[in-house]
């Protein structure tokens, strides 16, 4: 039977893979970026509270009022932006949802997207799927970014930028101020700017793009990780109202379920705990961080990069493959991202999320 051509241009998920094997072999799974402690206690009793209140009819496709107000105040207490609730702001199906809406709002088929490589597998993705060419631009570790190859990257038909600080899987951060200028030089582009990994960064609020408060930029944000829930499916997107409007045109009718917006909106209207449940998430993984690069670094020929976020990409010695290396630990039980799929990468690379000292001291 026909499949459509547009099908046949994705690879199948490494994640879901990865998930598979880890539950087959009841491994340690240090190849998914999400910390190993439970999510917070406030979330929990809300999204309790709001199964026993019969919350449980379609939601406001483009988010709860409420929490779209509760998005726009903590926009206020982290960067000082007044951000409209109304138009400004658009709650999605996690940060997947909120990169394809954006896609699908912004970019036609035939137009091209630039993409910073090594990037998150999704990206390509969604820009095939709305027909649209991706063109990488290598950004690697610590180097500085070619402006030149940039600048040669750029066509008539270029439309969007999706850039991704930290990255997934570099652990690169991209400071807002530093994004700033190449955002200001081409204010006809879209700059997507996916932070999900930013609520790990040490002051990450003075590191967003969102200061900038530039109108060719849309921000994407993710709860997953930070709060452990990637299943309870929560993400939003802020930009410009023309943008924003689009993008609610391009979310699923109803694809985050009320229960979900009730227990967010209830947490984000409790700043104070989850502010604490946050530092003390980034100093855990901090600690993690440096037990795991320690661990590493003993052993010659492996490189560890700088990480800020959920996880460390490491370069392995010429003697072992990433392959090889996946192999052996998932005989024991311990299961590490196998880097060699990501578009800019090679076999040589793995990405590890440190867990807490008691599990990985198995
Ligand atoms: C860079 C990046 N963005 C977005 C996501 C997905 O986020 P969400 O669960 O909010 O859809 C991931 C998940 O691994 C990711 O690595």
């Amino acid at each position: 039977m026909h499949t459509s051509r547009r099908t046949q241009l994705f690879t199948e998920s490494v994640i879901r893979e990865m998930t598979r094997v880890a539950q087959q072999h009841d491994a340690i799974n240090l190849a998914q970026g999400f910390p190993d402690f439970p999510a917070p206690d406030l979330l929990k009793e809300a999204a309790a509270r709001a199964i026993n209140a019969d919350l449980n009819q379609y939601a406001i496709t483009w988010g709860a009022k409420r929490l779209r107000e509760a998005v726009a105040t903590k926009y206020y207490d982290w960067y000082g932006m007044d951000v409209n609730p109304e138009t400004e702001v658009t709650v999605t199906c996690g940060a997947t949802e909120a990169m394809v809406a954006v896609m699908l709002a912004v970019v036609d088929p035939g137009e091209e997207v630039i993409v910073f490589e090594p990037f998150y597998e999704n990206y390509d993705r969604d820009t095939l799927l709305c027909g649209a060419k991706p063109v990488y631009v290598p950004m690697w570790g610590r180097e500085e970014l070619d402006l030149d190859r940039l600048a040669d990257a750029f066509s008539d038909r270029t439309r969007a930028i999706v850039i991704n600080t930290p990255n997934n899987p570099t652990g690169r951060l991209i400071p807002g101020r530093d994004l700033s200028g190449l955002c200001r030089r081409h204010p006809r582009t879209r700059f997507v700017v996916d932070e999900s990994y930013l609520p790990f960064v040490r002051d990450a609020e003075r590191e967003s793009i969102a200061r900038q408060g530039l109108a060719n930029v849309i921000v994407l944000l993710s709860i997953s990780k930070i709060f452990r829930i990637p299943g309870l499916r929560i993400g939003f997107l802020v930009a410009a109202p023309e943008t924003v409007a689009a993008c609610s045109q391009s979310v699923w009718p109803w694809s985050v379920n009320s229960l979900a917006h009730s227990a967010v909106q209830y947490i984000a209207e409790h700043p104070e705990p989850v502010r604490e449940f946050v530092l003390a998430t980034r100093g855990r993984l901090e600690n993690e961080r440096e037990i795991f690069r320690g661990l590493l670094e003993r052993h010659p020929g492996f490189t560890v990069f700088p990480a800020c976020a959920s996880f460390m990409l490491v370069r392995l010695p010429e003697v072992i493959s990433s392959g090889q290396a996946w192999a052996q630990l998932a005989e024991d039980r311990i299961l590490i991202r196998d880097c060699s799929n990501f578009h800019g990468l090679s076999d040589r690379f793995i990405r590890i999320c440190p867990k807490s000292p008691e599990l990985s001291g198995r």
